[in-house]
């Protein structure tokens, strides 16, 4: 297996540096001038991963493809980390949302198209009574209150390494036995140890140990990890979980925000799952700011019973401009326009010709990385094998790599999401974009090992 040379990583990456800074004048400008009234001179600190140092900006986007202000265009793998997996702007949302901005954004009343969605929800993922958020962020909250709520249990399971937005019990890492703050956890409300058991992924073991002391309301899962590489659950996993939370009494939730990539009801309906609870967000409404959360008839029928819950005015669920008008179309329109079957079985396939085309890299370079795919997903791993647990995965996180492969894509036409390996496809992705990556990579690997 070839190693990697660090000084001629070094070496590459400054050479990097150099081409993005000569190509990208206008975006520096942008950057220099953001930075006297945007904190990180950013609008979003995120933002300040992007390789090369700085971000490009945008000019616009469409479809697959990016333009920046420096007149590069770019092939979009990163769709905005899953926010435009419809591509952007799609026409049918790009028109719904138009119209209804000129006719009611937000008017704390709810419209028609609320309804259509979440029958359409039901039919896609089995969940049947929805509410809807601004963002999977708040979705998620909202179920753990709801969760907490009706168990009357303190705290919630999670995996080392997730990632379901800024939510507060999510941010927790086994370490020898003890659930403590994943590094960086940035002015945490309590300590996360009162509030969160965290396990790796896939150890059935643990999970039955962390749900027999009773004290674990919820589950928070995804059903393959996505947010430190794609990690998928060995046979049998997601029906161990589902077995062991009914038998300790703990609900199950289900963050399909980023596994909406297997396919049009995501893994639940691909893999046939039986969540009590069910969140999505990013991509539902064309990148249009909105969440949605599920709940089964049963846990409604709870809540409403409970007298001692608020969830009509400041009990901690729910917000102003959740459920409006503009999001409510836009999902619609991109439920039923977009991102329905017929676009999932064309963006898979050509998730499995990048993987395809990585893996060929890898092969004829003997690198010992590996790639992994869930639906219209793929990411590469510097592992020999697939990592089964975020553990694992974080431990092969390799900064200067990641960012040198990046920015040799990104200098070349191609985006790649800043936290990741991985490439996402739209439906207006093509087997040219998947090749051309293909090329840009074995460039990349070629320069690094030769
Ligand atoms: C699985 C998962 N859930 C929830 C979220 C939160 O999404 P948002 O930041 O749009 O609220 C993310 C964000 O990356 C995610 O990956």
């Amino acid at each position: 297996m070839s190693a990697i040379n660090r000084d001629r990583l070094a070496t590459l990456l400054r050479g990097e540096l150099d081409r993005f800074a000569g190509a990208h004048p206008r975006s520096r400008e942008l950057y220099e001038r953001a930075g006297e009234s945007l904190i990180g001179g950013v609008p979003m600190p995120w933002m300040m991963r992007w390789a090369g140092g700085h971000p490009v900006f945008a000019a616009h986007g469409q479809g697959a493809r990016i333009v920046d202000v420096d007149g590069h265009e770019y092939v979009d793998f990163a769709l905005g980390d899953t926010g435009a997996m419809a591509g952007h702007s799609p026409a049918s949302t790009a028109n719904a949302t138009a119209h209804q901005a000129g006719h009611g954004i937000t008017m704390m009343l709810p419209t028609e198209e609320a309804i259509w969605v979440g029958e359409e929800l039901t039919r896609r993922f089995g969940v049947p009574r929805w509410l809807f958020t601004l963002s999977a962020t708040d979705a998620n909250r909202t179920a753990l209150r709801i969760a907490r709520q009706l168990t009357g249990r303190p705290k919630v399971l999670v995996y080392s390494y997730c990632y379901h937005g800024s939510v507060d019990e999510s941010f927790a890492v086994e370490q020898a036995g003890v659930t403590v703050a994943r590094e960086g956890n940035v002015g945490a409300p309590v300590d996360v140890g009162e509030t969160t058991i965290a396990i790796d992924f896939n150890d059935i073991d643990a999970l039955e140990r962390a749900l027999a002391t009773g004290q674990v309301a919820v589950v928070l899962a995804e059903p393959a990890m996505t947010n430190m590489g794609i990690i998928l659950p060995d046979d049998g996993y997601m029906t161990a979980l589902r077995d062991l939370t009914r038998k300790h009494d703990t609900l199950l939730i289900i963050d399909e925000t980023h596994t909406f990539s297997a396919g049009p009801g995501g893994c639940t309906q691909a893999w046939d799952l039986d969540p009590d609870i069910l969140v999505i967000g990013k991509a539902i409404a064309g990148g249009v700011p909105a969440g949605a959360m599920g709940l089964t008839e049963e846990l409604v029928d709870r809540l409403f019973a409970d007298e001692d819950a608020d969830y009509e005015d400041t009990g901690g669920v729910g917000g102003t401009l959740a459920g409006n008008a503009l999001s409510s179309a836009a999902m619609r329109a991109t439920l039923e326009h977009t991102l329905h079957a017929d676009a999932f079985s064309q963006m898979i396939p050509l998730a499995t010709r990048f993987a395809e085309g990585v893996q060929s890299v890898i092969d004829t370079y003997d690198i010992g990385w590996n790639v992994t795919q869930l639906g219209c997903r793929a990411e590469y791993q510097f592992l020999p094998e697939p990592a089964r647990n975020g553990t694992v995965a974080a431990a092969s996180h390799d900064e200067d790599l990641e960012h040198y492969l990046h920015l040799h894509a990104l200098n070349r036409g191609v985006m790649l999401t800043p936290f990741h390996n991985m490439a996402l496809m739209c439906p207006q992705s093509t087997a040219a974009d998947v090749d051309r990556h293909t090329q840009v990579f074995d460039e990349a690997v070629r320069d690094l090992v030769a």
